[in-house]
């Protein structure tokens, strides 16, 4: 797809915010990407233009029945000043892979990482210098056909929008406090738990909602069949520490193709620490941890990079690991995670992305 990128510019810009009060996702840069979808013509109009309101038919598509996907990316600043992206091209396929479960079209990922580099070299002076922050980028598709009536839709908008982000937690890497999930569930193998599409989190709000009123940060999803074995936590995927080997539940169609997920687990490789991917279920983490053998358990995404658990709640068992303390293995890959996307540590796996400075 080769189609020229128009630019307009913002008459003026916005105060640029406190950084020590960032916050997540509230603040939004000055531009943003977008493009639009026609049936028999494709994507068109690539355009980045000053971040506004949009305004959509109110039978939209989106607003009925739903067909939109969307992505999570950060751009970090090194100390240098250089801007580097973390494996966007993983969410570009991601991306399309979403698409193709929400029968919307696929779009060109080289491209669209081409129009995020321009929007964030004119937006550069929005990415955060203060250590932990960085610039969220949400890439998403909406469908935009004015139809009331459950068919794929005829258009839809490509959109990127920008936010400066502080540390998602205060303290950087710090343990959350975890509550097993045993009656609602949030996907199922052969529905869209695979796909990063809204509807997925819609249906995850009660349960989180309800752990929050107990106290506790985040849900861990079991299997929507047998209520068994573990899917992922809130946001992230999930990782345990047994006597020595690092579990992770397999890509089984029902939970998220994780960008850290996948990080991680080549770390690990390359350390030479032993990791599966394979089912685990809660009794077999229970157990573990009874039997002293559950060493650490730990979130990745991209929001936070690696969350630590610091306890389970499951049924009437309270589990604390390490504790409440961040283990070593989540501080290790914690560190050098985040090094290599601040440029503090060399890039031997080829997941940096530089966004050049225009002339
Ligand atoms: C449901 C779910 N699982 C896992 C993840 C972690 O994915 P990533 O590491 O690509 O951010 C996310 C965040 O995008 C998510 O929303």
């Amino acid at each position: 797809m080769t189609q020229e990128l128009t630019v307009q510019l913002a008459g003026t810009k916005r105060e640029k915010p406190d950084q020590a009060n960032l916050g997540f996702g509230r603040i939004f840069t000055d531009h943003m990407f977008m493009m639009d979808y026609t049936e028999g013509q494709g994507w068109h109009d690539a355009r980045i233009v000053p971040y506004q309101p949009i305004a959509l038919d109110p039978s939209a598509m989106v607003f009925h029945y739903g067909q939109t996907v969307f992505e999570g990316m950060k751009a970090y600043l090194t100390k240098e000043g250089r801007v580097f992206l973390f494996r966007p091209e993983k969410n570009m396929e991601r991306l399309n892979r979403s698409n193709e479960r929400l029968c919307i079209p696929q779009i060109d990922g080289d491209y669209a990482i081409e129009g995020l580099k321009k929007l964030i070299d004119i937006d550069r002076e929005w990415i955060p210098t203060a250590e932990g922050t960085s610039l969220y980028v949400r890439p998403f598709i909406i469908a935009t056909e004015p139809f009331l009536g459950v068919a794929p839709a005829k258009n839809y908008t490509f959109m990127i929008i920008m936010s400066p982000v502080g540390l998602y937690y205060k303290e950087g890497i710090a343990p959350v406090k975890i509550l097993v999930e045993n009656d609602f569930v949030r996907a199922v193998k052969g529905g869209t738990g695979e796909a990063k599409t809204g509807g997925n989190y819609a249906a995850s709000l009660k349960g989180q909602e309800i752990a929050s009123e107990k106290n506790y940060s985040q849900v861990l999803w079991l299997d929507g069949v047998e209520r068994k074995y573990i899917e992922e936590v809130g946001s992230m995927n999930v990782f345990f520490k047994i006597d020595g080997e690092v579990i992770t539940p397999e890509l089984n169609g029902s939970i998220l193709h994780g960008v850290t997920r996948d990080s991680v687990i080549q770390l690990l490789k390359h350390w030479n620490i032993p990791v599966a991917e394979r089912r685990i279920s809660m009794d077999e983490v229970a157990e573990a941890y009874r039997n002293g053998k559950l060493e650490e358990a730990f979130g990745t995404g991209t929001a936070a990079i690696i969350s630590p658990i610091g306890e389970f709640l499951w049924n009437d068992e309270k589990m604390v690991l390490n504790g409440g303390k961040t283990g070593e293995l989540s501080k290790r890959i914690y560190d050098t995670i985040t090094s290599i996307q601040k440029g503090a540590q060399k890039d031997e796996f080829g997941w940096i992305t530089e966004v050049p400075v225009s002339k």
